[in-house]
């Protein structure tokens, strides 16, 4: 087995519901957010802290907090996260006790505008400070370049947008950056290619990526960044998922796909898939379709994990 530590963040309680018209009640958040904690995985994203209005199925993720804060409810070895994109959204992470704050900015001007009703250069301008101030407070902290491979509104980001964001991480001395696939345009050559230039920039960049599946490219672009020496990786239960405010919404990269395929190749075979499954399973019951993952429909490979 492979010793590197490939870290997985589920980002299914954000990213995967964010974009469902029917609300997820408190209760069946908080069965599935057990069932994955189950699983052994490092990092589950709870929700997102942002304006309610905007974000309806987001509007309980203070109380998701407040639930995983109880002493009887506590969950060991594994970090809880929540998105933040503006001032106000971390101080109500502060508020209910978030451990790990991910925070973003678009380099796509159209995305960023319809999402956060910022500019890129705004955003960045606000979200190294809240980044700082929560290190400061002893938080773990993950900043995010969205749209970094393509946006559907504005198609091709120039490489030098990204770098420039991500360039304004390091010298502010943040050092875990994602690149995220917002659009889901991102292909393997172009993931090799961005993630290498990071660290070239700086060998001691902690890297995650994020990818949707909008052209089916998602497995791919992963295999790609983790040759490039990506370590963290975002996906979803089932491969729900989508930005309400991209063009063309479309599922994340189903974390039941990423595990079996990562445990084929010798990575984390330490993570339980069957309760991966059988979340997202739960998951695929309650909105009545069926959900996008591969292994979720086909079962894994018989003794997959002996290759
Ligand atoms: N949490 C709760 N309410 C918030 C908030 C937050 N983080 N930020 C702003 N608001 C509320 C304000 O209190 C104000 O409320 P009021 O109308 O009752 O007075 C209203 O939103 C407008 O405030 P303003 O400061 O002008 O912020 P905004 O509307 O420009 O909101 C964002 C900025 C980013 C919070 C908002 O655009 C948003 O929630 N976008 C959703 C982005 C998202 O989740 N995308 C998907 C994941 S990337
Ligand atoms: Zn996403």
């Amino acid at each position: 087995m492979k010793t590197d530590k490939i870290i997985i963040h589920e980002v299914g309680p954000r990213d995967g519901l964010q974009v469902e018209k029917t609300i997820v009640p408190l209760t069946e958040k908080i069965a599935w957010v057990d069932g994955i904690k189950k699983s052994g995985i490092d990092i589950i994203q709870l929700g997102s802290f942002v304006n309610p209005k905007a974000v309806p199925q987001m509007a309980d993720t203070d109380q998701l907090f407040i639930h995983y804060s109880q002493p009887e409810n506590k969950i060991d070895n594994v970090i809880l996260s929540g998105l933040v994109l503006n001032e106000k959204g971390l101080d109500r992470g502060m508020e209910c006790g978030a451990e790990m704050f991910c925070m973003g900015v678009s380099a796509s001007e159209t995305h960023s505008q319809k999402n956060t009703r910022m500019t890129p250069a705004e955003a960045l301008g606000r979200i190294i400070p809240m980044a700082k101030k929560a290190i400061a407070a002893g938080k773990k902290v993950q900043v995010s370049v969205q749209s970094a491979f393509g946006c559907g509104f504005e198609g091709v980001i120039p490489k030098e947008k990204v770098m420039a964001i991500v360039k304004e991480y390091l010298s502010a001395g943040i050092k875990n950056i994602s690149l995220a696939d917002t659009a889901g345009h991102a292909q393997p050559q172009q993931v090799e290619d961005l993630f290498g230039s990071i660290l070239e920039l700086d060998s001691s960049a902690k890297l995650a990526c994020h990818f949707h599946n909008t052209y089916s490219l998602g497995l791919a672009n992963c295999y790609a960044a983790l040759k490039a020496g990506v370590t963290s990786f975002e996906s979803a239960y089932g491969g729900l998922g989508g930005c309400p405010f991209t063009k063309l919404p479309a599922g994340n990269v189903s974390t039941e796909d990423l595990v079996h395929s990562l445990q084929r190749m010798g990575y984390r075979k330490d993570i339980n898939l069957d309760s991966l499954l059988d979340t997202a399973r739960a998951v695929g019951t309650f909105f009545e379709r069926e959900l996008p993952g591969s292994v979720l429909k086909s079962g894994s490979i018989v003794d997959f994990k002996k290759e």
